[in-house]
């Protein structure tokens, strides 16, 4: 027999880990588990538990404790109390923590695996090799970020007390994605695990005593969706960072909507796995092995849709059935599995049912013949072929081993495919042509874009979703911002009902001028659809114009308009830089007679103050424009990751009332500046600030549609806008009722959501409204994975 032949029918042996050491843990904590509060263990205030199971064979494995809200009370009293003196801490001395917390979870790296693999059924060579050393290695990362705390973060505070939901899939990761960054910028936390896989954060508890953790930084409240509802509607905490399905991000928006709590959603997605004609094959079937069948499919971000060019579609399924066939599915102990067990019954019910809707609906299944194990919670690796884009699995999460697989032709069909869901968190390309992954890449509604690569992660890298996969990035500079906010944020007092509308000062300069504006939409002056117009006085009753009163309607055409002038985003930054500048130039030449006009409804000196500080604006902008770059990350592996900062899309901005041309300038030059187009709701109280504007645009470069202005009535407008389902974001600066209506109305389509939480800001200070801050909103980061070196 040849050494090939033997390798062709070598059989592996079984290779279990061995799972004393955790179940000796277990034993030593009786097998119940309370909640961690205030660096104690603590009966559930209720007295009740709730089992969790080992999937591979449904054996019990501990009680936990069902956390109620009065068990979340005392974990926010606890966090709240250690917060003062956590914040207290100088950056070195949390980093000390964060470094401790790595080294010891890797000192308990077995422990730590094994009880991850018994709980939620992935393969111990996962949970060994990838999981729990990436949460080592989010900690370490993390601790260097608290280290460079006072040089990097000035004027930065944390936000509170943060609670933080996270699913079953990456039990111990996703806990360190969210406790990492949290602790290491001052922040204190109330954590909820998923109801089936609380062991490790259990574990974790554990060694936050071991390091002597400061008693209430971290605390541990197991339980169920309720426990999470809990949280989120506990009034002392501040953010709430979530991981989780669509649905539940959904629930939590609204949840929170009515308050100032921040939030950052990482949900689910469908992302598509493209592999082109002239892709290494060989290596792409591999790649769909990590992208479909790592973690059975219990993915975020799995490589769910498999988008193949039609000349090699018969090629690459004929090697992927081939591969398939070699796959092991069994006892996720064993080190030789490639799949384990799906976390739970309902999750592999679900699985089934959505893989015969997709049957129904036309796919054809195909499933190798691999030895099944006779019990235990377990899904054949499957592959659903000749899978129509609108059917159910190819659009939705299915979250288990199935891959729904289409064809395309082209490069722009390939792109047209996989942007054709409501999800935008993941992709991978494959292609030998640099030119053709890097051009793809760059086209795909997607957070992180992996070029003949997939499921790569790294603390340095963010990772977060475009649409309705989320909002907010975790790892990175930009995750560490989810958690801090100004100083001086906090401090700036509520805006007092009608105190915003400062309208009409009793001394007016210039003689009140008499005219009519229009609404400006694609570059140019339409009449409103209602037909209306309002009078606008100043407040000593003078008739200073009439303002057009928009619509829905309006609004509509609006949106439609800058869809169609996305262009701007993909131009030069030098030449949006050049466009914002003979914008200053445009507006500077205007300036006397603007100031003029404005002094009828802000008084001579705001208005001059107003045209002053707008032209700084616009260069303030300008130079930004071609300054705030993204990064290149040198993750550990032979990869780079190219973070690029791209704009968010069209986003909707609700002007404030006072300070009508500054307040405009201000909120809408960040978004031009990062490529974005804009639908923009100029002051309500002096609208006819949208006449001086769009003759200032109308001379300058602008392409047509860049900036809408529709004029009316702000609480109409900010709704329409609000729920409009193809707007990407949302900028709101009002009082709280605004803001809290703009955050209850996204849900539709999960559209970022950007407010001033109800504050009053200062626009004539370059500190409160201008810069990073705002560009960082502007933004959002996509991160590209390019293969480098040998
Ligand atoms: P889920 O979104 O319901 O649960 C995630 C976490 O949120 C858990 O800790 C849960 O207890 C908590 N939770 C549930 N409802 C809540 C509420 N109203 N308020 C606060 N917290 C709440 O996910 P589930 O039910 O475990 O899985 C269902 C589907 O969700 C999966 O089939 C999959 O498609 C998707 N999913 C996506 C994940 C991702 O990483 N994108 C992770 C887990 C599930």
């Amino acid at each position: 027999m040849s050494v090939v032949e033997k390798f062709k029918t070598m059989e592996y042996g079984p290779a279990p880990e061995d799972p004393k050491e955790s179940l000796q843990w277990l034993d030593r904590h009786h097998r119940r588990f309370g909640h961690f509060i205030g660096g104690a263990w603590k009966v559930p205030v209720e007295g009740s538990y709730f089992e969790t199971s080992d999937p591979s064979t449904g054996e019990k494995i501990a009680d936990i404790a069902q956390g109620s809200a009065a068990d979340i009370d005392a974990a926010v009293k606890a966090a709240r109390k250690a917060s003062p003196g956590w914040q207290k801490l100088s950056g070195h001395e949390r980093g000390r923590y964060l470094y401790a917390l790595a080294r010891h979870v890797q000192k308990h790296a077995r422990r730590l695996a094994v009880l991850e693999t018994i709980d939620n059924g992935k393969p111990i060579r996962e949970s060994r090799d990838i999981d729990i050393p990436l949460v080592a290695r989010h900690f370490y990362y993390h601790a260097g970020w608290a280290q460079l705390w006072e040089e990097e973060f000035p004027g930065y505070k944390p936000c509170g007390v943060i609670g933080q939901i996270i699913p079953w899939n990456f039990p111990l990761l996703m806990l360190a994605w969210k406790i990492a960054p949290a602790l290491a910028t001052g922040n204190t936390v109330v954590l909820k695990p998923a109801e089936y896989t609380p062991l490790t954060a259990l574990a974790f508890a554990e060694i936050c005593t071991e390091i002597g953790l400061p008693p209430g930084v971290v605390n541990i409240v197991t339980g169920d969706d309720q426990t999470g509802e809990a949280l989120v509607n506990h009034p002392d905490v501040i953010k709430i960072a979530f991981t989780g399905s669509t649905e539940v991000g959904r629930a939590i928006r609204r949840a929170t909507a009515n308050s100032h709590k921040r939030l950052s959603l990482e949900l689910g997605g469908k992302s598509p796995f493209i592999i082109f004609e002239d892709a290494d094959l060989d290596s792409a079937v591999e790649g769909l092995v990590d992208g479909i069948w790592f973690n059975q499919g219990q993915v975020c971000c799995a490589g769910s849709r498999l988008l193949v060019q039609e000349s090699i579609a018969a090629k690459l399924t004929r090697k992927l059935q081939a591969r398939m066939s070699t796959l092991r599915v069994g006892a996720p102990l064993d080190k030789a599995i490639d799949v384990g067990a799906i976390v739970a019954r309902v999750q592999l019910d679900r699985i089934d049912r959505l893989v015969k809707q997709g049957v129904a609906e036309g796919a054809t299944c195909w499933q190798p013949e691999v030895v099944m194990p006779s019990r235990g919670l377990y899904y054949k690796p499957t592959l659903l072929s000749n899978v129509h884009p609108t059917s159910i699995v190819a659009q939705q999460e299915i979250f288990g081993p199935a891959l729904a697989a289409m064809t395309f032709r082209t490069p722009r069909e390939a792109v047209e495919l996989a942007n054709n869901t409501v999800y935008g968190l993941a992709a991978s390309v494959w292609s030998e042509s640099v030119n053709v992954a890097l051009h793809v890449a760059a086209q795909l509604k997607a957070g992180v874009v992996w070029v003949n690569s997939t499921n790569l992660f790294d603390a340095a890298c963010g990772f977060g979703g475009y649409r309705e996969s989320g909002y907010g990035r975790e790892g990175g500079r930009e995750g560490v911002l989810e958690y801090i906010e100004p100083e001086w944020f906090h401090k700036a007092p509520l805006i007092r009902a009608k105190a915003a509308v400062k309208v009409g000062k009793t001394e007016v300069a210039n003689p009140a001028i008499d005219r009519t504006v229009k609404l400006f939409i694609g570059g140019k002056q339409v009449r409103p659809d209602s037909g209306y117009a309002v009078e606008v006085r100043s407040k000593k009753g003078e008739l200073l114009g009439e303002s057009p009163l928009g619509n829905r309607k309006d609004i509509r055409n609006a949106v439609e308009a800058a869809r169609k002038a996305e262009t701007w985003g993909k131009t030069t930054a030098h030449n949006r830089a050049q466009v914002l500048y003979y914008l200053a130039e445009n507006l500077s030449q205007r300036g006397k007679e603007i100031t003029g006009r404005l002094a009828a409804a802000v008084g001579k000196k705001e208005a001059a103050d107003e045209v002053r500080l707008s032209i700084e604006r616009l260069f303030a902008y300008a130079a930004w424009t071609d300054k705030y770059e993204g990064a290149v990350h040198n993750p550990p592996f032979r990869n780079i990751a190219i973070a690029m900062n791209e704009p968010v899309g069209t986003v909707g901005v609700i002007c404030p009332a006072s300070v009508p041309l500054l307040g405009f300038f201000s909120l809408v030059l960040p978004l031009l500046s990062a490529g974005n187009t804009v639908v923009a709701v100029p002051s309500e109280s002096y609208p006819l600030i949208a006449g001086d504007l769009y003759q200032v645009f109308e001379t300058s470069d602008l392409p047509a549609g860049a900036v809408n202005l529709v004029t009316g009535r702000t609480a109409e407008l900010l709704k329409v806008l609000a729920e409009h389902d193809d707007l990407d974001a949302i900028w709101c600066y009002g009082d709280e009722q605004m803001c809290a209506t703009a955050k209850a109305l996204s849900v539709g389509n999960l559209k970022q959501v950007w407010t001033n939480e109800g504050r009053e800001l200062d626009f004539f200070s370059r500190r409160q409204v201008a810069g990073r801050w705002y560009l960082e909103h502007a933004y959002q980061v996509k991160n590209v994975w390019v293969p480098y070196g040998e």
